[in-house]
């Protein structure tokens, strides 16, 4: 017995020094401590000895197995320290990382920039869902099926009823379906289009949406608040023109130019918004009563606005990321 205690001992004290992680501690102690482990089995051995032999042995494999356990126990704890301190170690004299500020998408500011001059003239912000049935995107806004208008926007079919939402105008749907006038609501968002990809088209832009539907809304009105937004958004000396045009929604109807003069090149007009008096079959579709109240609306081009207002000559950089270009702004 005492040679086997020993030799235990003896082989604990080799192994203990390999030990170089918790996980091969951790095979030692089974090995050694654990249920099976040899000082158990000793230990087991000890408890079949005739009782007068007992105190010879007793004492000493007690001594080895609580020096094992010591030594584990003190190793243990310093495997576990040096492993968190592993985990959190820190080298201070690293050179700091740069915080890089950001700032907000120059579309993003022109959109908060209208929604801003809008709001200073009564109207609320309204928002309305991108999946958008057929219904609202066109049937309600009086595109029948078969309109050939439904060919202008090149749709974005997700199955026969639903869509990518070609325009903003289902949002005066919505509102309106939802509350009676008086009504006046500026509807921002994204918009989709199955166009070909080029520096004046994207398959994705956003629409700002304006209805005004109450007692005696006019044609002027109209004018007159599309004219003080142009102003405030672009200066005093803004060259625009209203266009008469045609949109099923509408009528009557028309668009608006503004003046686009790069420098050193030849200037144009572009097309940045459509509106019109919102046509009573519209408002007999959303249940307002159409002999008591007229409405205007317009729908504008998000990217058209911040393309003449900024200079920028490709509406595709809007939507590559680039820090260069976003940098500018
Ligand atoms: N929804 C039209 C488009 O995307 C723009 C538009 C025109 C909106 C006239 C209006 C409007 O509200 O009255 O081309």
């Amino acid at each position: 017995m005492l040679d086997k205690i020993e030799l235990a001992e003896k082989n604990f004290k080799n192994e203990v020094v390999t030990v170089k992680s918790l996980e091969s501690l951790e095979e030692l102690r089974i090995k050694f401590l654990g249920r099976k482990g040899i000082f158990t089995e000793l230990f087991e051995e000890f408890k079949q000895l005739p009782s007068d032999e007992k105190p010879k042995y007793g004492q000493v494999l007690n001594k080895a197995k609580s020096s094992a356990q010591k030594v584990f126990d003190e190793l243990k704890g310093k495997l576990e320290k040096s492993e968190s301190e592993k985990k959190v170690y820190i080298d201070l004299t690293l050179d700091g990382r740069e915080v890089e500020l950001g700032s907000k998408h120059i579309l993003t500011q022109t959109l908060d920039e209208i929604k801003q001059i809008f709001k200073g003239l009564g109207f609320s912000i309204y928002e309305g869902p991108e999946l958008e049935s057929d219904h609202n995107n066109f049937e309600m806004l009086n595109f029948p099926a078969d309109h050939p208008a439904r060919d202008m926007q090149d749709t974005f079919f997700v199955n026969d009823n639903f869509l990518l939402r070609t325009h903003t105008s289902p949002v005066q749907v919505r509102l309106m379906e939802n509350k009676q006038p008086p009504i006046r609501a500026l509807m921002p968002g994204k918009v989709y289009r199955n166009e070909a990809i080029s520096a004046k088209s994207y398959c994705l832009f956003h629409q700002v949406e304006g209805l005004y539907v109450d007692e005696d809304v006019t044609f002027a009105e109209l004018k007159g608040t599309l004219v003080v937004f142009l102003k405030q958004f672009f200066g005093e000396d803004v060259k625009y023109r209203f266009r008469p045009s045609f949109f099923p929604f509408t009528e009557p109807s028309a668009e608006v130019d503004v003046w686009w003069q790069p420098k050193g090149k030849e200037g144009r007009w572009l097309e940045i918004l459509g509106c019109g008096m919102v046509d009573p079959n519209v408002l007999e579709n959303v249940k307002i009563d159409n002999e008591k109240y007229v409405g205007y609306a317009f729908g504008m081009g998000v990217e058209r606005i911040a393309m003449l207002k900024y200079g920028v000559g490709d509406i595709r950089v809007f939507f590559d990321n680039d820090k260069r270009f976003l940098k500018q702004f």
